[in-house]
């Protein structure tokens, strides 16, 4: 077969094959008796042989052993997904549930996406033609912004540049989920400083467990425009602060976030992040969306219209209780009995979907996306009929 016996008992093995390639030889990894060996295989058919896998060990004894403890992460189901598993078009269902921007971003970005002339060049690993149009926006120097692919990429990066194992990092549940998540994938602990009961922070108890846990890391968040703050990592060496595309311009499914960070820290990033993290097709969408800053704007004010009618409306909802809101959600707490994942589960057999979480700090509670105003008027006649 012209393949070598890299198989040893103790190694897994990873190749990389690409497109029709032809079949080669690989020479054997002899002075690796514990080594790990990975195979990525393109979409065709693979030309690589396995002569023999060593039936000993099974998979799971490679994964490091505080990530065979890491429950997986609790996604929503992908649009298509969705459509075919509730018999309904996409553009039938009333999607309210991954607070994304149902607006969508600027026409400028379909026309450039439209006209991509370099799809076929590996992107800029620094971003650089965003980066400076993000100086631009948010009025600090691109030396200070570091782009990802989404922000949740960046914050498994800083996880992963900052904490060892074993570091701990305080998480105000409930919260955005992927503070815990990528705690648990990079070996950290989490300490626990719950919200007060209207959601709000608790500073006196965040700093009580800075006192006496000594993390490594606190995660915060804030619903805000894009403003001053962004230059606050100019004066706190420890200060980052992170920024998506996904709500402002509507941009989720292209997965763009950026940050501004201290230099004495983003220099340890960019050695670490992987160096094509940010598509060609992101850093353009991203770019002609920041050429439409009027669009952004009318955008933002027509959810934000939208969101303060849909608390108004959820209030009179006989078993609903739903909190203010700064972002492009409400959580509304499920009342008079009613079971909050069943409610769940009705709104989307007609075809609305609001999230539900497990986590016991969510169990009795619902969460609605902001949308657009025919949708908030389709969420409130699926409830009138549950009444
Ligand atoms: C607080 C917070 N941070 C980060 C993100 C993730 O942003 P991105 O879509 O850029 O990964 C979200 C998304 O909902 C969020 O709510």
């Amino acid at each position: 077969m012209g393949v070598s016996n890299i198989f040893n008992p103790a190694s897994l093995c990873l190749l990389k094959s690409n497109v029709r390639q032809t079949q080669r030889p690989i020479r054997s990894f002899e002075g690796n008796q514990k080594g790990l060996i990975m195979a990525t295989f393109s979409s065709s058919p693979s030309t690589v042989s396995v002569e023999h896998v060593n039936q000993k060990l099974s998979g799971d004894s490679f994964i490091r052993p505080h990530l065979r403890k890491l429950s997986p992460y609790q996604p929503i189901l992908p649009f298509e997904v969705l459509s075919a598993k509730l018999g309904r078009k996409p553009e039938d269902i009333i999607k309210l549930d991954a607070n994304e921007n149902p607006y969508g971003p600027p026409p400028e970005v379909l026309e450039a996406l439209g006209s991509l002339k370099f799809p076929y060049i590996y992107p800029d690993p620094e971003s650089r033609q965003l980066r400076a149009a993000l100086a631009e926006d948010s009025g600090i120097e691109s030396d200070y912004i570091l782009v990802g692919c989404g922000c949740d990429e960046l914050i498994d990066l800083i996880m992963r540049c900052v904490l060892d194992r074993g570091d701990k990092i305080v998480d105000c549940p409930p919260t955005f989920t992927m503070y815990e998540f990528d705690a648990g994938v990079n070996g950290a602990q989490v300490i626990k400083v719950p919200r007060k009961p209207d959601f709000s922070l608790n500073i006196e108890a965040i700093a009580e467990a800075v006192e006496h846990e000594k993390p490594k890391c606190i995660f915060l968040t804030s619903p805000n425009n894009p403003d001053g703050r962004m230059q606050w990592v100019k004066k706190h060496d420890n200060l980052i602060v992170l920024r998506t595309f996904s709500k402002r311009a509507g941009l989720a499914g292209l997965r763009v976030g950026y940050g501004s960070f201290p230099l004495s820290i983003i220099e340890y990033l960019w050695r670490a992040k992987q160096p094509y993290n940010v598509s060609v097709a992101a850093e353009v969408a991203a770019c002609a969306a920041l050429q439409n800053p009027k669009y952004l704007e009318l955008v933002k004010d027509a959810l934000i219209q939208e969101r303060d009618r849909l608390f108004k409306l959820l209030k009179e909802v006989p078993f609903l209780n739903p909190y203010p809101s700064y972002s492009n959600f409400i959580l509304c707490e499920v009342t008079s009995g009613m079971d909050a994942k069943k409610l769940k589960d009705d709104l989307s057999k007609m075809g609305v979907m609001v999230r539900h979480y497990n986590k016991k700090e969510l169990k009795g509670y619902i969460r609605v996306t902001a949308g657009k105003p025919g949708q908030t008027d389709a969420l409130m006649e699926c409830l009138r009929r549950l009444s």
